[in-house]
């Protein structure tokens, strides 16, 4: 098992940053956070990662005269600062081939419902609206489509009658810490396998040698 060089992608608050860098802190993950790209300037995630002592970098989308230019910077950045996983962590950008091909199956998100349902933005609000009785979040592999990659793992909360979208949430974004954590070690431990078929691919976690 080796150390998972991580960059965190970001675009606000970052708390499963904080999640991800306290659980480093206590040893509970086996990563170093090589480098934190926010596409927002001054965001709340950014203070995190500097009180944490790690390199963090605002990288504006509008900046750049395409996507694809973005993109490559920001595989550039990533790549020059030793990044090898790549973790989304409330990034609201949809990522293209051009960055997704410069680490192959090495980018994961995390999403704060049961997927396949309620992908895209405000989630927990579509799954409130529709009555669903359970929610939760997904941790899973980023293809070019919207939330719709092999799902690494989910967790699941109960969703109560007198719930708004910020009561769920909060319920959701704690599972979401668990959640992120978790998975990230199984990627450090190198327990996270993909095996394609004709249906797509399918992500699954081999069990510890004893
Ligand atoms: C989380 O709910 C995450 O699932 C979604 O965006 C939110 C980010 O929250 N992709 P935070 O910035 O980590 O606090």
């Amino acid at each position: 098992m080796s150390t998972l060089q991580l960059g965190v992608l970001v675009s606000g608050n970052g708390s499963n940053l904080q999640a991800i860098l306290d659980a480093i802190a206590d040893s509970r993950l086996d990563a170093a956070v090589r480098l934190v790209v926010s596409n927002v300037p001054d965001v709340r995630a950014l203070e995190r990662a500097e009180r944490a002592g790690v390199p963090s970098l605002t990288l504006c989308h509008r900046e750049f005269s395409s996507r694809e230019l973005y993109e490559q910077r920001l595989a550039d950045v990533l790549d020059e600062a030793g990044v090898e996983w790549v973790a989304l962590a409330g990034f609201m950008r949809i990522l293209t081939s051009t960055f997704l091909r410069r680490f192959p199956d090495r980018v994961v998100n995390i999403h704060p419902a049961l997927l396949p349902a309620f992908a895209g933005a405000h989630a927990q609000l579509q799954a409130l609206n529709y009555g669903v009785k359970v929610a939760g979040c997904t941790v899973h592999f980023v293809d070019e489509g919207v939330d719709s990659g092999p799902i690494i793992a989910q967790r699941t909360v109960p969703v109560f009658d007198d719930d708004d979208e910020a009561s769920l949430s909060g319920r959701i974004l704690t599972e979401e810490h668990r959640a992120y954590v978790e998975v990230l070690q199984w990627i450090a431990e190198g327990r996270i396998h993909l095996a394609g078929g004709s249906e797509g691919s399918r992500a699954r976690v081999v069990r510890q040698p004893p």
